[in-house]
């Protein structure tokens, strides 16, 4: 089987990144994987693997030449995320690509709440600026990430009040990534110009997913509402810097705030499959439960 159209996907030692290389692969498309470090890159069959870091904006104009759509996974945290992000949106364009699907955040916009959400903001601006059909993946917090935030303690601590949100799977935002990709390239899917918000099936509140995390961990995991000043004090210890504290605190502000209070039918829409619930993804990927268990770190 082979799919039309030649697709760079970044991020590829990645998780989500990781997921939509092996699904395209697995459908006969011709892939170029951007990586950081090319040992790292999955081992996929034809699959060409090009060396690109976000800061390098010659290295990725190179590696975007030649390609009909780019599948753009957002960094990592850094104090130089905002650069990193318009000089890889910047190489789309130089490079002459079409098409791009990005890794967004629900509700990102100029002001909002969580301090990342603003980066994806200005992100999806230069996007927009650049005159290519592009679609944003706008995520919702990762369910993934659930049961590393509850720590060694079993306490999920932020100020996040009786705040509700819908956190969605890595991989069904992966799994949406690689129909949307499929779908721009048979030129059939409609997703140019689009922003899809991705979610889970329900609102939860902290103390709904604490509940959760109890059944499955066997051990009792409980929700603490903090201040603003609270959350602060309390992730002193690990010694990070200022931004990267207030990305860890204003997440929970921001459901505190409502603005992540939406489910959207989008993964169900795009993939064909119902958003997975927490019990689900355990069930396919166990070490996540596994830190829990024994111990983690919380942020
Ligand atoms: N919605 C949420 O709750 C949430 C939570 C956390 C993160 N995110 C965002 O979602 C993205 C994808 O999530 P994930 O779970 O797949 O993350 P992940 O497993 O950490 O993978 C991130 C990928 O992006 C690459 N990358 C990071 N910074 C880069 C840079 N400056 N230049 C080039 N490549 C870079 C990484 O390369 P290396 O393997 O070389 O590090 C890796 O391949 C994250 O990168 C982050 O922006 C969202």
């Amino acid at each position: 089987m082979s799919t039309p159209g030649f697709i760079a996907v970044t991020g590829a030692t990645g998780a989500v990144g990781g997921r939509v290389a092996r699904l395209l692969a697995e459908q006969g498309a011709r892939l170029r994987l951007v990586v950081r470090d090319p040992s790292r890159a999955p081992e996929l069959a034809g699959a060409e693997v090009a060396r690109a870091t976000y800061d390098d904006a010659d290295a990725l104009r190179a590696a975007f030449t030649g390609v009909d759509a780019v599948f753009f996974v957002s960094a990592a945290e850094h104090p130089e995320r905002i650069r990193q992000h318009l000089t890889a949106a910047d190489a789309i364009k130089a490079a002459g690509v079409d098409r791009v699907v990005y890794t967004s955040f629900l509700g990102a916009a100029e002001d909002c709440t969580f301090t990342l959400g603003r980066h994806h903001w200005i992100t999806e601006q230069r996007l927009r600026e650049h005159d290519l059909a592009f679609t944003f993946l706008r995520d919702s917090l990762y369910l993934d990430f659930m049961s590393f935030i509850a720590g060694d303690e079993g306490v999920i601590r932020g100020p996040a009040g009786d705040g509700a949100f819908a956190p969605v799977a890595r991989d069904d935002v992966a799994d949406a990534a690689v129909a949307v990709l499929l779908g721009l390239l048979s030129g059939h899917g409609g997703h140019e110009q689009a922003s899809y918000d991705l979610t889970g099936a329900r609102l939860q509140t902290f103390d709904e997913i604490a509940a959760d995390l109890t059944a499955l961990a066997g051990r009792p995991v409980r929700y603490e509402r903090e201040t603003i000043e609270q959350a602060w004090a309390s992730r002193e210890k690990y010694g990070a810097p200022d931004w990267e504290v207030e990305g860890w605190v204003s997440s929970y502000a921001a459901i505190g705030a409502g603005e992540l209070a939406w489910v959207s039918d989008a993964v169900l829409r795009l993939t064909g499959h119902d958003p997975l619930t927490l019990r689900q993804l355990v069930e396919r990927h166990p070490e996540l439960i596994a830190g829990l268990r024994a111990g983690g770190t919380r942020t």
